[in-house]
C-alpha cells in the first residue's frame, strides 16, 4: 500500500493524493485543495499544537504513552544513573557522549566561561530585594547579548561553540547572583576546582569569600542528577519559544531569554514552585479530599499534574522519587512529602484522573527536594532553566543547520470584521 493519503474534497468532488512522510503530512500540501482559482487553499487549523510536528528532530524521543524518554537513544534512566550533567549536555549539544578527553575540553571550556563581565552585578543590583530570580535571570540572560555581539556570527561554528560554553558556564552564575542579590549577601564567583553542581552550590551557600565551603557531595550528586533530568524535552513550550525566536536570526542570548520567560509560567517550569505553595497550602493529608474536590470542580489545578505528551508517568517522576530518599538521609525528611506521597495516591485511583490520564510529572516531586536542599521556592525555576540551557541550544542549533527551517511566522484563520470605511 502507498505512503499516501488520499483526499477526496466533497465541495467539488476532486480527490488528491498527499504523501505521508515519517508519518506526517506536510501542512502545505493541503494548499492545493481550493475550491476555485482564487481560493487561497485548505490550512490546517491547530491551536496550541496540539496535533502539529514543528520539526524533525533527532534529539530527544518522547514515548507519551509508555513513559519513555531517551536523550540522543539513551534511557534517561540510564544517563542518570552513569552520566553527570555536562556529559548528559555535551551528549545533547554534539549528539555522542565525549571521548574522555572531549569531555575534558568540554569542562575546560565550561568551566572558563562561568564568570560574567562586572558590569552585570550593575544589573543584578538594580532589581528590588524581593524581584524574582527568574525574572533576573530572563534579563541578565538578554543582557549577556550586549556584552558579546560576536554572537550574532551564528552561522560560523566556533563562534556557536564559544557562545554554548558561555551559555552553559554563565546560567549557574547568574542564577546564583539572583539569590544572593534577593538575600542581601555578597556575590560569590565560581571555583574553577569544583565540579558543575558544587560550583553552583558555592555560589549559592558559601558564606562568604573568605569563608571555607565543602559543598556537600551527596546534594551535589542529587542535583547533578536533577540537572539530567531536566536537561531536554523535545518540542516543550519554552523549547518551541527558543526555536521561534532562534528562527529570526537573533544572536543565541536572545533566544535564551525568550525560552527563559516560557519557563517562568506556572503551566510549564514555574510548577515546581506552584506544587509546593500547593502542598504548603494544604497542609495535612486529612485536608486532601477538600483539594481533590475544588480540582474536580474546575476550581484549581493539580499542580505538578498532567502532561501534553505524558498520558503515564513521567519518567523522571519516578527516579526524582528515589533521589528524594538520598537527600533527606542528609537533609531530614520533607514533611511535605507524606502529602505529596497521599496526594498522589488518592488521584490515581479517582476516575477524574484516570480518565484524563493525570499522572505526577517532573515537578510534582522535584520542589520537595530542592525545599530540603534549603532552596528557597521562588528559585526553584531557576533549577530547571539551568539544566534546559543546553537542550535548548542542542535544539537552536539543531534549528539553524535544518535547510527545512525558515524563520517561523503561522497563518490564521481570520474571523474579523470585513472591510469597512472610517465614517
Ligand atoms: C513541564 O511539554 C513538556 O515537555 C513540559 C515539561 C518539560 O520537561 O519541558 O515536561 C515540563 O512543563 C511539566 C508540566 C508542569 N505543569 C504543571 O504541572 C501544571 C499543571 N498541569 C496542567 O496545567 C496541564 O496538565 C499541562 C499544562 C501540563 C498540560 O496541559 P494540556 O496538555 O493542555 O492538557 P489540558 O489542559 O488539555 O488537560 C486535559 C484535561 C482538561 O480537563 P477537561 O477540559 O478535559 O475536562 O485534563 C485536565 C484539564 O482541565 N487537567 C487537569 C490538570 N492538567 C490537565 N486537571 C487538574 N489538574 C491538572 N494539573
Amino acid at each position: 500500500m502507498p505512503d499516501t493519503l488520499t483526499i477526496k474534497d466533497n465541495r467539488t468532488g476532486k480527490q488528491y493524493e498527499i504523501p505521508i512522510e515519517s508519518g506526517a503530512i506536510h501542512a502545505t500540501d493541503l494548499r492545493q485543495i481550493k475550491t476555485s482559482d482564487s481560493d487561497f487553499g485548505l490550512l490546517s487549523y491547530d491551536p496550541a499544537f496540539l496535533n502539529t510536528a514543528s520539526c524533525k528532530s533527532k534529539i530527544t524521543f518522547v514515548d507519551g504513552d509508555a513513559g519513555i524518554l531517551r536523550y540522543r537513544g539513551y534511557p534517561i534512566e540510564e544517563l542518570a544513573e552513569k552520566c553527570t550533567y555536562l556529559q548528559v549536555a555535551y551528549l545533547l549539544v554534539h549528539g555522542e557522549l565525549p571521548s574522555k578527553s572531549e569531555y575534558e575540553q568540554w569542562v575546560h571550556n565550561i568551566t572558563y566561561h562561568t564568570m560574567v563581565h562586572e558590569n552585570v552585578k550593575k544589573f543584578v543590583d538594580g532589581f528590588h530585594h524581593d524581584a524574582h530570580p527568574m525574572g533576573m535571570l530572563v534579563s541578565t540572560i538578554a543582557a549577556l547579548s550586549t556584552f558579546y555581539p560576536d554572537a550574532k556570527n551564528i552561522f560560523d561554528e566556533k563562534s556557536r561553540d564559544l557562545q554554548i560554553w558561555r551559555l552553559i558556564g554563565k546560567i549557574p552564575t547568574l542564577a546564583a547572583f539572583a539569590y544572593r542579590h534577593s538575600v542581601g549577601m555578597a556575590y560569590i564567583y565560581p571555583s574553577n576546582d569544583l565540579t558543575y553542581a558544587e560550583n553552583f552550590l558555592s555560589m549559592m551557600y558559601r558564606p562568604s569569600w573568605t569563608t571555607k565551603y565543602e559543598p556537600n557531595k551527596t546534594l551535589a550528586k542529587a542535583l547533578d542528577v536533577l540537572f539530567i533530568l531536566h536537561a531536554d524535552h523535545e518540542q516543550n513550550c519554552s523549547t518551541n519559544a527558543m526555536r521561534t525566536v532562534g528562527s529570526s536570526h537573533p544572536d543565541p542570548y536572545s533566544a535564551a531569554a525568550a525560552a527563559t520567560a516560557a519557563l517562568y509560567g506556572p503551566l510549564h517550569g514555574g510548577a515546581n514552585e506552584e506544587v509546593v505553595r500547593m502542598l504548603e497550602e494544604i497542609g495535612s493529608v486529612d485536608k486532601i479530599p477538600e483539594i481533590i474536590r475544588q480540582v474536580k470542580d474546575g476550581k484549581r489545578l493539580l499542580m505538578g499534574f498532567g502532561h501534553r505528551v505524558y498520558k503515564n508517568y513521567d519518567p523522571r517522576a519516578r527516579i526524582i522519587k528515589k533521589i528524594a530518599d538520598q537527600v533527606f538521609e542528609v537533609t531530614g525528611r520533607n514533611r511535605l512529602l507524606d502529602i505529596a506521597l497521599e496526594l498522589e495516591k488518592v488521584a490515581l485511583s479517582d476516575d477524574y484522573f484516570v480518565k484524563r490520564k493525570l499522572y505526577p510529572n517532573v515537578d510534582f516531586y522535584s520542589g520537595l527536594i530542592y525545599q530540603a536542599m534549603g532552596f528557597p521556592m521562588d528559585i526553584f525555576p531557576v533549577l530547571f532553566a539551568i539544566p534546559r540551557m543546553s537542550g535548548w541550544l542542542a535544539q537552536w542549533q539543531e534549528m539553524l543547520l535544518d535547510h527545512e527551517q525558515k524563520i517561523s511566522r503561522p497563518r490564521q484563520i481570520y474571523l474579523g470584521y470585513p472591510e469597512r470605511h472610517v465614517p
